[in-house]
Order: C-alpha cells, then structure tokens, then sequence
C-alpha cells in the first residue's frame, strides 16, 4: 500500500470532537495494522499549554487515552512539582498508533521519521484547533516532528523556542511558545541513582514552561 501520510484523512475541520472522531479511520501509515486503537489527544480545548509525547504505550494503546501509564503518572507528579493543573494541559502524542516489536510482552519501539513525519497533520490540526499560548515538547520524538530532524534535545532542553516555518508547520495558524524537555520514560528508564536529578531537571523545564502562560 503506497503510504502518503494523514493528511488526506484530517477533516477541513478544527472541533476536537471531530478530529478525534476522525483519526480511527486513519491509514496514513501502517502502525494502525496492529495497534488496537488510534490515541488521540485529551483535554481541554481551551488549554493554554499542550504537551506532546512520543506515542501512546501498551497500557495506552489498550485505554485510548493517551498518558495513563507508568510515564502518565511520572508526568503527573512533575506537572504537580511545577504547579501545573493537568485542567490547564491538552495532552497529546507525535504519533497516534502505538508501535512496538512482538515478544513476550509488547515492546515498545521508537516510531519511525516516516511515521512521525505521516503522522504529523494530526498533530499541527490538534494545535491549530486547541491555539495554546504554550507548547511542551516531551522528548526528542515530539521535538524532531516540530522543530526538524537535526534538532538538538541535550543542546536546547529549557530553551524558549519558536516553531520554524516551513514544512513542519504547514497548517498551522498560530504561533506559540515553545519548551522542550525530556520524556517522562527517560527519567523512569535512568539509573536509579540518577533519577532524582533527572526528575527534578524535568520539572525546572517545566517550570519555565508554566512561567510564560499569560505572559
Ligand atoms: N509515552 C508517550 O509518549 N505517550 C503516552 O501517551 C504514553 C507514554
Ligand atoms: Fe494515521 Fe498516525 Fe495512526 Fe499512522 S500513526 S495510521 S498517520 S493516526
């Protein structure tokens, strides 16, 4: 099957109920073979500050919510370390089918460029239908999908950044700040002896995140 991306699948529309209606007839590429359900984002459409993650998890995959698991509580404590009301985030991935390698359990795998990349005119519609002042970029699956390939993760973590224009961004018609940081799964999958560090450099990113709502 010639795989040309979600674009053809995205409605002209911009109400949420709508796309999220939408994204489970997707086969803009082909992790929606084997994934159980399309995970789109939650939230408030309203949100002044979205969050984009890599890709619903196994424990999301069979939810359809994304951010339920392991990494979902881990980033609940730190949005609650950075005084953040998960009332005040639409809650997203950078690509909506969960991918994994069949073994024993069902493990997860990094998407491709090419599913990132298919994937992204769900993200760009969530965007431009939820226009947040904010945008945190959890890890460097989200981070690539927005701001390019060679985007530098360990350079620009707590950086306040633009969107580029470009191909990217086609779509899109507003024009938040930018934040990214690590991904939640990074600071569980650290050393032991690390993770306090890596948890609380997690939340002093978004605490700059939280410091440029309504600003
Ligand atoms: N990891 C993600 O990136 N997203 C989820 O929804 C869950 C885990
Ligand atoms: Fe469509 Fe994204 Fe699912 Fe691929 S991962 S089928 S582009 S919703």
């Amino acid at each position: 099957m010639a795989v040309t991306g979600a674009a053809r699948f995205v409605p002209a529309t911009r109400d949420l109920g709508e796309l999220a209606e939408a994204v489970h007839a997707c086969k803009g590429c082909d992790l929606y073979v084997d994934a159980t359900q399309a995970v789109f984002g939650a939230g408030p459409g309203t949100a002044p500050m979205v969050m984009v993650g890599e890709q619903p998890g196994d424990r999301e995959d069979t939810a359809g919510q994304p951010f339920v698991g392991p990494a979902g509580r881990l980033l609940q404590r730190a949005l609650d370390a950075a005084g953040i009301d998960r009332a005040e985030v639409y809650v997203t991935n950078a690509v909506k089918h969960f991918t994994f390698t069949r073994g024993r359990r069902l493990i997860h795998k990094t998407p491709s460029r090419s599913d990132v990349v298919a994937c992204r005119p769900w993200l760009i519609a969530e965007l431009d239908s939820v226009r947040p002042e904010v945008v945190v970029l959890l890890g460097a699956t989200a981070a690539k999908s927005l701001l390019g390939p060679d985007f530098r993760l360990t350079a620009h973590r707590g950086e306040v950044l633009r969107l580029p224009a470009g191909d990217a961004t086609v779509g899109l018609g507003v024009d938040p700040l930018v934040v990214v940081t690590v991904h939640p799964s990074a600071v569980l999958r650290g050393r032991p002896g690390d993770r306090a560090e890596a948890f609380d450099a997690l939340v002093a990113d978004l605490e700059v995140a939280a410091g440029l709502m309504g600003s």
